[in-house]
């Protein structure tokens, strides 16, 4: 899947060329890794700390013929594939916090990011950014109680071009069995590394919170959280905190 690799030693984000790249026809597969991003991006317009060499810094442009609805499926499919990478390659528990944090012992150690190119019918392109904290032996004091690397848990320098290819082999298999298969075979492997279901939460949306306990996910990937009602709510996006 993975044969087009573009490198850059340093970019704005590899996000931003990643779009370039679709604008200019960029075929399924192809990949952008940098060593350091000035400007990595995060979620709901949040900064990612990208120093150089120290994590992977990547942006993945898919092209799969799937519904609008099912593109939170996506997400979860690369969180799955990232656990399983660097729980195998580190022995590290990593844990799923939903939709796509990565954790160890609490804290964040990878983060994904997915960006839609789209009519208004169908899905054009998939951009699926991925950093991971591999090397980090320091962070920025905002976020050093709550990031981490695989180097801090395991007190261990790892090569990042060898997890870039765990990754991608595990990510390959897994997309390859959800087009085929559909989410089914996804779910339950994302449950084995959840953190979230059956705690209880506080799902904050853009205009409102939420708090329930998170039963699990549905076929689209959705959240469902269970209100103190009984009430059953499908969160599509939110930031969760574990109570
Ligand atoms: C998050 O907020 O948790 C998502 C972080 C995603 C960071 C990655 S690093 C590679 C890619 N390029 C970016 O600018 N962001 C993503």
């Amino acid at each position: 899947l993975f044969h087009h690799v573009v490198y850059h030693s340093l970019v704005t984000s590899t996000q931003v060329i990643a779009h370039q790249l679709v604008n200019e026809g960029a075929r399924e597969g192809t990949i952008v890794v940098a060593d350091e991003q000035t400007a990595g991006k995060g979620r709901l317009g949040r900064t990612w700390d990208s120093q150089h060499e120290t994590g992977i810094w990547m942006s993945l442009i898919l092209k799969p013929l799937v519904d609008f609805r099912q593109a939170p499926q996506l997400t979860l499919v690369a969180a799955v594939a990232l656990a399983r990478a660097l729980q195998n390659k580190s022995g590290q528990q990593i844990d799923i916090k939903w939709p796509n944090d990565l954790l160890v012992n609490g804290k964040k150690i990878c983060g994904i990011l997915t960006e839609l190119q789209a009519d208004p019918d169908r899905i054009k392109s998939v951009i699926i950014g991925i950093g991971v904290n591999v090397n980090h032996e320091h962070f920025p004091q905002e976020i050093t109680d709550i990031a981490t690397s695989l180097k801090k848990e395991s007190g261990k320098n790892f090569d990042r071009a060898e997890l870039i290819t765990d990754i991608l082999d595990e990510f390959s298999w897994l997309y390859e069995a959800y087009l085929t298969n559909g989410f089914s075979l996804i779910k339950p492997l994302w449950e084995a590394h959840s953190l979230s279901i059956g705690k209880k939460v506080i799902a904050r949306r853009a205009k409102d919170s939420l708090v329930g306990i998170a039963l699990g996910i549905n076929e689209n990937g959705v959240l469902l959280l269970q209100d103190e009602t009984g009430h059953v709510h499908e969160i599509y996006s939110a930031d969760i905190e574990i109570s």
